[in-house]
């Protein structure tokens, strides 16, 4: 048998001044390997006196150890080294532009974009938001907002209906407005209320300016001292932020609807002389809603007292204020799913000047 510490002397000597891990490779097959120098020390035990080999047998098994030990902290180490190259070579230059293939980010629908947009003003003014569902009862979309089964306006709705029916409720219907929402959310709580419900709505009709789903904004303020005025600076103040526009002006003209008394008309100032409509100018008016106080019988649906307690309500066309402000013409093209159109029409995530911007100074 060798002199085993001199034999350990230059391994370990070996395995320090390594170059490479195909090196540590080498002596690991060399010293351990089937044919290696330590594999074969181990196997010669045998033919040992028991004596010798009580002796040798823990100090081969030693250096076994240790050499391994040692050539696996050495290809540790060949390993962080190539990682780190690899992580300096490969790093990502950020100053590069992109190429255009790779420019598939998506865009947010300008539906999207001007919910978000009409959120926060009223947000900023106090609004919460209320939520109610699409498939919704005769009950709360007609007979609560004071639309009783033979009521004319039932008619003017174009309402799909599904077959479900209950004795209490009526027939099941795609909501024909977002009105219903004020009976559900009053019914919840206590007034003062001050909220806007914005959400889909749904008519059996298709043309240029309607298609069978669309959007509503409704909006309702109950207090007790809730005026015609408080509507109308709301109403302005909001359009003004809305259009991005100092002091618009609107107009109230009378109307009717079942679920408010007075109701009315709702015009913005408005300049159709060139070109482009220009809102907050000119001397023409052009309607954006349908308002009015809220009639007694809604509240009396939501079993609040109206000799308490009086509010106001409005609705918009969401997809109407989307096409107004960014000049959209066609109100189909919003929902044909063309990625053309919304790549057009589109905002980008992340460069969106009006997005939760809120109210103007
Ligand atoms: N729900 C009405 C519609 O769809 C819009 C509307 C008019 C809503 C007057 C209101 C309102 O809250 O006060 O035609």
């Amino acid at each position: 048998m060798e002199n085993l510490n001199s034999i350990k002397k230059e391994i370990l000597q070996k395995i320090k001044s390594a170059e490479s891990d195909d090196n540590v490779e080498e002596i690991r097959i060399r010293e351990l390997g089937k044919k290696g120098r330590i594999t074969k020390l181990l196997s010669e035990l045998g033919k040992l006196n028991q004596e010798e080999r009580k002796k040798l047998g823990p100090e081969i098994n030693d250096l076994k150890n240790k050499v391994l030990e040692e050539i696996e902290e050495k290809k540790e180490f060949f390993l962080d080294q190539t990682l780190n190259k690899k992580l300096l070579e490969e790093k990502v230059d950020v100053t590069l532009p992109v190429k255009s293939s790779q420019n598939t980010n998506g865009r947010i629908h300008p539906v999207s974009q001007v919910l978000d947009e009409i959120t926060e003003i009223f947000g900023s003014l106090g609004y919460e938001i209320a939520d109610g569902p699409d498939i919704e009862t005769e009950y709360y979309n007609f007979n609560a907002l004071n639309i009783p089964e033979s009521h004319p306006a039932r008619q003017m709705h174009d309402t799909f209906y599904f077959d479900e029916f209950d004795k209490d409720q009526g027939q099941s219907v795609l909501r024909t407005h977002t009105s219903p929402v004020q009976v559900r959310t009053m019914e919840e709580g206590k007034p003062p209320f001050r909220f806007i419900s914005p959400g889909r709505t749904y008519r059996c009709d298709s043309d240029q300016t309607h298609t069978p789903m669309f959007h509503q904004i409704e909006g309702l303020s109950v207090d007790k001292e809730t005026n015609l005025g408080h509507l109308k600076w709301t109403l302005e103040t909001f359009l003004s932020s809305f259009f991005e526009i100092k002091n618009t002006k609107i107009q109230m003209r009378p109307s009717y609807f079942p679920f408010t008394e007075p109701s009315l008309e709702i015009d913005v100032l408005c300049d159709r002389s060139g070109p482009v409509l220009k809102i907050g100018e000119g001397s023409d008016w052009l309607e954006v809603a349908g308002a009015g106080m809220v009639h007694p019988n809604v509240l009396k649906s939501a079993n609040i007292d109206p000799d308490i307690y009086q509010g106001f309500a409005f609705g918009f066309g969401l997809d109407r204020l989307a096409q107004l402000k960014y000049g959209i013409p066609d109100l189909r093209t919003f929902f044909s799913g063309d990625i053309r159109w919304l790549r057009h029409y589109g905002f980008s995530a992340l460069d969106i000047p009006t997005l939760s911007r809120g109210l103007k100074k």
